[in-house]
């Protein structure tokens, strides 16, 4: 998204909430846990369905994510709709809900913020969109292919290529 979004570089670079946005919107579009899945324990009316035990619910981070009601031109990569926008937790749910959310979301937040804001102080990133989304356990972009065009003459003897150093607090 950073390599189509050149804009979007220059603003995340410095300026910590245009990151947030970023990657919120990010994970809205290409959540990579795409389908959650529960089975029914018993038999009873849930939101208004009658199910029964042994009955599998599938949930899908990536239609909810696309409703145009809670994000309007849901298709549209817009990192600004964030300004102001707290969706509910059954609208946008890139790190699942209740009991079972993820253990890693804040962790993978902080890391996140943290990756981009290394690579971006670096350089810039290029390279055309990936051709399609591998849909197997996680969604996973296919034929994804980056370039890191270092700002500041590259790490020595790396030429182009870019390694962020460790998180804050992880050595
Ligand atoms: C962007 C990164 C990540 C995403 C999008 C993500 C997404 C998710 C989602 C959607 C669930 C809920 C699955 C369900 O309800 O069936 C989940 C659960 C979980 N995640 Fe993550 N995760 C991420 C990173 C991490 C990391 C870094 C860790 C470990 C440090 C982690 C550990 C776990 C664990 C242990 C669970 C199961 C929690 C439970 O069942 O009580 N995840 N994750």
């Amino acid at each position: 998204m950073l390599a189509a979004h050149p804009q979007w570089q220059e603003r995340a670079r410095t300026d910590e909430t245009a990151r947030t946005w970023l990657i919120n919107e990010t994970l809205r579009l290409y959540p990579p846990t795409w389908l959650i899945s529960r089975m029914v324990a018993q038999d009873g009316i849930y939101a208004g369905w009658r199910l029964r035990a042994g009955d599998e619910l599938v949930l899908s981070p990536y239609v909810s994510h696309r409703d145009a009601q809670v994000f309007p031109d849901p298709e549209e990569f817009r990192p600004e709709r964030w300004n102001g926008l707290h969706p509910r937790i059954n609208e946008y749910f890139p790190f699942g809900a209740g009991a079972r959310r993820c253990v890693g979301a804040e962790l993978s937040l902080a890391r996140l913020d943290h990756l981009v804001r290394e690579v971006l102080q670096a350089g810039t990133v290029e390279g055309p969109a990936p051709t399609g989304m591998s849909t197997t356990i996680t969604l996973v972009p296919q034929n994804l292919r980056l370039r890191f065009r270092s700002t500041k003459g590259g790490l020595p003897g790396q030429g182009d290529q870019f390694r962020p150093g460790p998180g804050p607090g992880l050595a």
